[in-house]
């Protein structure tokens, strides 16, 4: 079970060989991934020798290999942790029954829109991407880059899977709308709003990385409490891969933060202008990337108050972040969870229902989770004796869904008029100015061991070689 069949057109390990509609279908679709991947996968860049991971086995000690791989190449399959025996479904109005093994009849659409809501945001977050190769800091950066690129092509194929081997026709008609949805695209874009923003320059990305990225994490680790067996062994497996993308983006952040402070002492300075003219991204615009990325991202959770995420939670479909860790009853009827809400201009906490309020509560902890990184990013700050510190905004900051979409509130959980807002937002989000700047420093260094001036070198290369390895062969 933990080893793949390398053998199929399809790697996989769920004995694909053995269900021959299935294998057809999905060898169908193939094709038309590869031609997806083709128009919208990393730019100009299909012909490079890539140094990628590749998972070989889903067992959690060498789970992967590494070699240079041309991208289009890529062994993208089918891999799901192993099945637990008599694994029980352990929350909601279903706690104590056996978990499903298929999809029940009454829970098809919800689950249906589940998976295609997570599966739209892999290939989404590709084609967000799709130009950064051509303006890599570094080789290492650019294979990190490619690396992400290709797991969440795999991620895509996770879905898929799912979505022809238990949905049917359904299944297959919604496999095809995944490629053929775009992000940012007017006509046809990508479900989630997050996915339709631009990813125009490498602070985004490694703020994607970071912050969105890590949204991924959290629904996946919901699905993978979910009742229905086959959603949580793919979702646990493709956490495995995504533990790499969010090192990206904390790294990534982290050496940027770490040249400025260089620089910064340096240069004796903190002035944004003198800093800019050599060639940093000064703090402040670091703070306004994390603040747009933050808000744009705790947005994807979701209204506050929901009765789909009710009804995802009583029926078993969807979990909380780590529900067997906690100490309560796991069904939570009766139970009541604090949110905000705007009252006369005033934001003020209200107990609700807490099945209403799990997407809040999903929410928070998320929140918990980032701000830990970015206390490390603080931490290399203090390092270098400077007297700043980047924070992440108030919750209610720059929303667009829920009941704090549409008031105005400062960084600091302050609401404020429209006239303050307007007098302040190019305090608070990039400007049009900051996003030209950093633009402009996105020159393409690709020397092996060399680095982009506005960034620092990592510690450590990839998979233990050299920072300085020819991670990417141009051809
Ligand atoms: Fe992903
Ligand atoms: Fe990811």
């Amino acid at each position: 079970m933990s080893t793949i069949d390398y053998s199929d057109k399809i790697p996989n390990n769920v004995n694909l060989s053995e269900d021959r509609t299935l294998q057809r279908a999905l060898e169908q679709w193939q094709p038309n991934y590869l031609q997806w991947w083709d128009d919208m996968g990393p730019d100009g860049s299909q012909n490079f020798d890539v140094y990628l991971r590749t998972a070989i086995s889903v067992d959690p000690q060498g789970w992967a290999q590494f070699g240079h791989v041309k991208m289009p190449d890529y062994r993208w399959g089918i891999f799901l942790n192993p099945a637990e025996k008599d694994r029980k479904i352990h929350f909601g109005d279903h706690k104590g029954e056996a978990a499903w093994q298929d999809v029940p009849g009454e829970h098809r659409a919800n689950l249906r829109r589940i998976i295609v809501t997570q599966g739209d945001t892999e290939p989404a977050s590709v084609e967000q991407q799709r130009h950064l190769g051509l303006t890599c800091p570094s080789q290492y950066d650019l294979r990190n880059l490619f690396q992400v690129n290709v797991e969440e092509g795999r991620h895509l194929w996770a879905m898929v899977y799912l979505l022809h081997k238990y949905f049917g026709r359904d299944g297959r008609e919604e496999g095809e709308a995944l490629l053929e949805r775009r992000s940012g695209n007017e006509d046809n874009p990508r479900i989630l709003q997050a996915f339709n923003e631009k990813t125009p320059d490498w602070l985004s990305f490694f703020m994607f990385t970071y912050f969105t990225d890590r949204d991924g994490k959290f629904q996946l680790c919901a699905l993978a409490e979910s009742s229905f067996d086959p959603l949580a062994r793919t979702t646990k497996f493709m956490l495995t891969e995504e533990a790499h993308h969010m090192f990206v983006g904390e790294s990534g952040v982290s050496r940027v933060i770490q040249r400025t402070c260089q620089a910064m002492n340096e240069l004796k300075t903190d002035d944004p202008a003198r800093l800019r003219a050599a060639g940093v991204i000064d703090l402040p615009t670091i703070q306004r990337y994390l603040n747009f990325h933050f808000s744009v991202t705790i947005d994807l959770f979701g209204a506050d108050q929901s009765s789909n995420a009710a009804i995802f939670y009583s029926t078993g479909l969807k979990g909380r972040f780590e529900e067997g860790k906690r100490n309560d009853d796991h069904v939570l009827k009766g139970q009541t969870y604090r949110v905000l809400e705007v009252h006369n201009g005033q934001i003020v906490e209200k107990d609700v229902p807490m099945l209403n309020a799990l997407n809040e509560v999903l929410r928070d902890d998320y929140i918990a989770d980032s701000r830990a990184g970015v206390e490390r990013w603080n931490k290399v700050i203090e390092k270098a004796g400077i007297p700043f510190r980047l924070t992440t905004p108030h919750k209610a900051f720059h929303r667009n869904i829920g009941a704090l979409a549409g008031v105005k509130v400062a960084p600091d959980g302050r609401p404020v008029s429209e006239a303050e807002w307007a007098a302040n937002v190019d305090r608070w989000l990039p400007t049009d100015e900051d996003r030209a700047y950093v633009a402009s420093l996105m020159g393409r260094v690709v020397e092996p061991g060399r680095f982009a001036n506005w960034i620092a070198p990592p510690v450590m290369g990839i998979n233990r070689q050299p920072v300085d390895f020819e991670y990417v062969r141009f051809n």
